[in-house]
């Protein structure tokens, strides 16, 4: 089977492939985006969503801006690039990877010499980010191994899978590299309301890797752990501050489930979704559209005019967490949080 890549590089047409990801499983559908307003549109969809692939498109969507420019001398170029950068920052605020992919790549051509210069440094930055990633995702699926016991029944949420990052994935990821090591595991995926991320997606990439699925409803999962049907829950993370793990909306529900029941709660998650220099109180979570709640895939469930609240992500008090699954290691917080700092300095 091939490797699932959700966003790809074109830097020679210029143009972004992506996976259309809100026409799954119904329909799998390759879209090209030859602008960062199509990208950042795209983005605000969920057409391309899950914060690593968001970081990844956000570092191609700079280099794209800088290769479709007809700016003629270096600071207008760089001009062109920071406001198309800025467009992009303003898609979705929760996710720092979408951040970090930017400023990788803008951070890269600042103090290029031409125009040619800008471009090369551009798309460089911009291919090192997706590379970078897939590796990343790889190791994390290394790491988690060893809090995987064979036969183990996982519960998820959301998709933290190749559709949300470079390839493979991050929760996801351990859960296919325990696949390939021949661990009999099975996945238990919270459909994940609003936007049924899991149902949709997580079913979608497990059955097409032959990975024991079933798929149940975000009200479930607390029953099949108090049934002892679930021995660890593994979930991916957006933004990772020093005192909280922003996630999907219902996240923190299975986590204080999971504590109730002693059951570990790992996250899954680069060193590129770390904030470890904020806290709680700072994160932006997005707020979506009411209709999102209103209606399941179109179809009206509430009154039209029924007052709605939508945030997309919840914060998970770090005290819930078991620890932390990243390519340096498992880490726990606060006890980790200098290390994690140091970490990212050298990067
Ligand atoms: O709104 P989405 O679909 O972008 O939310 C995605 C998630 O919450 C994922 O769990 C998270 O980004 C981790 S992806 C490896």
């Amino acid at each position: 089977m091939l490797p699932l890549r959700p966003v790809i590089f074109n830097p020679h047409i210029p143009e972004i492939e992506y996976i259309e990801q809100t026409l799954l499983p119904d329909t799998y559908e390759v879209r090209k985006a030859g602008t960062v307003q199509d990208l950042a549109e795209a983005i605000k969809r969920l057409g391309i969503r899950g914060a690593p692939a968001l970081g990844c498109a956000g570092a191609c969507g700079v280099a794209l801006s800088a290769l479709v420019s007809k700016a003629g001398s270096v600071p207008e170029l760089l001009a062109a690039v920071r406001s198309d950068a800025d467009l992009l920052r303003g898609t979705r605020p929760t996710a720092v990877n979408l951040f970090f992919g930017i400023d990788k790549v803008f951070n890269a051509i600042l103090s290029a010499s031409s125009i040619e210069d800008v471009r090369i440094r551009a798309v460089d930055a911009a291919r090192d980010v997706l590379e970078s990633d897939s590796r990343t995702c790889h190791a994390i699926g290394k790491t988690g191994l060893s809090v995987i016991p064979d036969g183990a029944k996982i519960l998820t949420h959301c998709n933290a899978g190749a559709l949300a990052c470079a390839e493979w994935g991050t929760a996801l990821g351990v859960i296919r590299s325990a696949h390939e090591a021949d661990k009999k595991i099975s996945v238990y995926a919270c459909e994940t309301r609003p936007l049924l991320q899991g149902a949709r997606l997580t079913t979608w990439e497990l059955l097409r890797d032959g990975i024991d699925v079933t798929l149940i409803t975000d009200s479930m999962a607390a029953v099949l752990m108090r049934k002892g049907k679930i021995d660890l829950v593994i979930v991916g993370a957006d933004r990772i501050v020093s005192d909280a793990v922003f996630n999907k909306i219902g996240t923190y529900m299975h986590a204080v489930c999971a504590k109730a029941h002693s059951i570990p709660f790992y996250i899954a998650a680069p060193l590129s979704t770390f904030d470890p220099d904020n806290c709680e109180e700072q994160v932006i979570v997005e707020e979506r559209n009411p209709d999102e709640v209103r209606t399941v895939r179109h179809c009206r469930t509430g009154p039209f005019n029924v007052p709605v609240w939508n945030p997309a992500f919840d914060g998970t008090p770090v005290n819930l967490v078991t620890g932390i699954i990243t390519e340096y290691g498992i880490f726990t917080l606060p006890r980790d949080l200098e290390t994690i700092k140091q970490l990212k300095m050298g990067k």
